[in-house]
């Protein structure tokens, strides 16, 4: 098993290329389900979940054509076996994904239940109650979820809570369903609105993706369209807060500023100073941290996907950091990893109290999430000594080449067998 070994103290400088965003490539592929016609997609990122994605998509029966340039071709001429069995769903939930586009294209799925991970029980209630109003029907048996649906048709949806992927699901299903879907209390993720532009591309008629309420008139058929993934503004983030943390100055070329208002506007609370163009952000920081306070919320509040970096970068701040995660009922694993750093922690239910500390100690620590293990790199970067962080396969899922991007930023990184 893979781990990284991280000797700290070390300011950041220099420049590094942003990646596309994972959680826009992988409905984004699902979308190719929808359509016969081949997805021609630019900027995918090369991850682990893209390839956990690709796999599950090729036994549904979809041609996924990968290019080392980062693009990627899928065609889906036929569905050979509408399934996306549990051994691929327990280790993605995003698989979750392809019951939408499957039930629309051809009126069947099978899909196992997620189960629980370990940033919380994260039921797919809403995707469910979505789609009966749709018109499917869908049995529990034995661990999976067996829907059919005839042909789908438009209905009103408001949903009971904000879901990034339960959005997702049902704007994939509305797409080619009978009549008109109205989406109420969406998710305005980026992310969203970047599948609601590649639906487009295809032929969708898709309005007020990126606001709470969707539109999606259903079209008879999609066509192939060619299509480029944004930014990941998650990646982005945690560049800016490991920038943040270790001090120096840090170039992100090929980033989304405008995808990162909350997370910008910490940074510079903190005491980073930051300047934007249209597709590169710099931060230049000097000195300690000062310590800021945090509150999770659906975009465009302050991302959950950037807490744990969030609290890394409390940790050696100055002050006392309240972070309340508020979309995750146990997103706080990485917490009592950076107590075994030296980090003076203290969390009281759905807040943690972070009393900034002048040094964290490197020390050996375990990875439990993707963005857990972000949090965990970061705090190696600022500890005094070496920093061994284990099972980073969590962190594959979602960053392309991370120790490969901070050595180049002058971090003292490696991967070890
Ligand atoms: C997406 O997950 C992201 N993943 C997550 O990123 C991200 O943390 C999350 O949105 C929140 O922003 C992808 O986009 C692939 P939710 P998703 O449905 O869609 C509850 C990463 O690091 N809920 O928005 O699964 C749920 O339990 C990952 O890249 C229901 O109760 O999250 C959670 O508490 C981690 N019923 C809250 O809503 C449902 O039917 C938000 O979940 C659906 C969700």
């Amino acid at each position: 098993m893979d781990k990284l070994r991280i000797t700290g103290g070390r300011p950041l400088e220099g420049e590094v290329r942003i990646s596309g965003a994972k959680n826009a490539a992988l409905p984004i592929m699902c979308a190719a389900l929808l359509t016969a016609r081949p997805l021609s997609l630019a900027n995918v990122p090369r991850l682990r979940d893209v390839r956990t994605m690709a796999k599950l998509l090729g036994q549904i029966g979809v041609e996924a054509d990968e290019r080392a340039d980062g693009s990627m071709v899928l065609a889906t001429s036929a569905i050979r076996e509408p399934v996306a069995p549990y051994e691929l769903v327990k280790t993605m939930r995003a698989s979750v994904l392809v019951l939408g586009p499957l039930l629309a294209r051809c009126g069947q799925a099978r899909v196992s239940l997620p189960g629980g991970c370990a940033i919380g029980s994260r039921p797919v209630d809403q995707h469910l109650k979505g789609l009966q109003a749709m018109g499917a029907t869908i049995a529990i048996e034995h661990g999976y979820m067996n829907a059919r649906a005839e042909r789908l048709r438009g209905a009103r949806i408001v949903m009971d809570l904000v879901t990034v992927t339960g959005t997702e699901n049902l704007m994939l299903a509305a797409s080619l369903a009978e009549g008109t879907t109205v989406l109420e209390n969406a998710a305005r993720e980026p992310e969203v609105v970047d599948l609601a532009r590649c639906l487009a591309a295809m032929g969708a008629h898709i309005e007020g993706a990126g606001s709470s309420v969707i539109r999606i008139e259903g079209v008879r058929s999609l066509s192939g369209a060619a299509h480029r993934v944004i930014p990941d503004r998650i990646e982005t983030g945690t560049f800016l807060a490991a920038a943040a943390a270790a001090g120096g100055r840090v170039r992100l070329s090929g980033a989304a500023p405008d995808s990162l208002d909350a997370t910008l506007g910490k940074l510079r609370e903190a005491g980073a100073t930051i300047s934007t163009q249209p597709d590169a952000i710099e931060i230049e920081m000097a000195g300690r941290a000062n310590a800021v306070s945090l509150r999770t919320a659906p975009y465009p509040g302050f991302a959950t996907d950037m807490q744990a970096q969030f609290m890394a970068l409390a940790a050696t701040a100055r002050g006392t950091a309240m972070i309340t995660e508020t979309i995750f009922d146990n997103r706080f694993q990485h917490a009592l990893e950076l107590q075994r750093l030296g980090a003076d922690i203290t969390l009281r239910g759905d807040t943690a109290v972070v009393k900034g500390v002048e040094r964290l100690q490197g020390a050996k620590v375990m990875a439990t999430d993707l963005r857990a293990s972000a949090g965990l790199v970061i705090a190696g970067l600022v500890a005094q000594g070496e920093t061994l962080v284990d099972r980073i396969y969590h962190l594959d899922r979602g960053y392309e080449a991370l120790e490969r991007k901070l050595g180049a930023l002058g971090a003292r990184i490696q991967r070890v067998k």
